[in-house]
């Protein structure tokens, strides 16, 4: 098997599972409570934006208590340590890769930590909370959760898709395939050929396009892979 150069990662909820970040498609498809529209499409923000920015506001205020595992340590190692090129992309939008020591992470859907203005789009640095009555410093619109809503386009696509095309492994790790257009990403990079890795605790939906499935908790199976693809960098060296 020809030695990978350029290495795609897409990570999901279950990398930061074991950190306590709570993942989406939990027990009746209740986020913490919450119809997912209610929390997180425009709609469920015009309706009712107090219940909304509260909502993102306890997301925002646990973030400290979370730390990053032995996955998003390995992740950062990887990215530290491979000669070749990698490119992280997540969909998560707590900070534990960051935290965890990656140096470059695209946020596809949004970060907690980063609010956005709605009338002048401006994206700023946000630890605190949220209200309506929280304004933008430049133009004074209301500024919401930096987070990408169903319904909107996620970030840093031409990027992405770029990167996509031109590596030779892809791996996703913790996500269940169920949300697009992340969850298409697999078959994109299988029809550029290249291999394709998924790592969860069970098989997901879009299990059947990758080459090989590894299950287990990320926090295991993350590291041992990273070790071994290290391992093989070295040994050609
Ligand atoms: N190790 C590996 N996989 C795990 C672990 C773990 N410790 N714990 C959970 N998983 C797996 C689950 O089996 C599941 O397949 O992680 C996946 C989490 O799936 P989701 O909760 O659907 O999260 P994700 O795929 O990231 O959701 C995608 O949907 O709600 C939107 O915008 C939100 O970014 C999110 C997107």
């Amino acid at each position: 098997m020809k030695t990978p150069s350029r290495l795609f990662l897409l990570t999901g909820a279950g990398v930061s599972a074991e950190s306590g970040v709570a993942t989406f498609r939990g027990a009746g498809g209740l986020w913490e409570g919450h119809r997912i529209e209610e929390v997180a499409s425009p709609e469920g923000f015009a309706a009712n934006p107090a219940l909304v920015q509260r909502f993102y506001n306890d997301r925002r205020r646990l973030l400290p208590t979370a730390s990053p595992n032995p996955a998003h340590l390995a992740i950062a190692r990887l990215q530290r340590e491979f000669p070749g090129r990698v490119t992280l992309v997540t969909q998560n939008v707590d900070d534990l890769h960051e935290r965890g020591g990656s140096p470059e992470v695209v946020h596809m859907h949004g970060e907690l930590l980063k609010a956005r203005c709605v009338f002048c789009k401006r994206v700023r640095d946000w630890s605190g909370d949220l209200d309506e009555e929280t304004r933008c410093g430049d133009c004074g619109g209301q500024l919401r959760p930096h987070i990408v809503w169903f319904g909107e386009m996620p970030l840093a696509l031409d990027a992405i898709f770029e990167a996509l095309g031109a590596c030779d492994l892809f791996a996703a790790i913790g996500t269940s395939g169920q949300v697009y257009p992340a969850a298409g990403f697999v078959e994109m990079a299988s029809r550029h050929g290249a291999r394709c890795l998924e790592f969860n605790l069970e098989s997901t939906a879009t299990s059947p396009h990758f080459d090989e499935s590894r299950t287990g908790p990320a926090s295991r199976t993350v590291p041992a892979w990273v070790e071994e693809l290290l391992e093989c960098q070295d040994a050609e060296a």
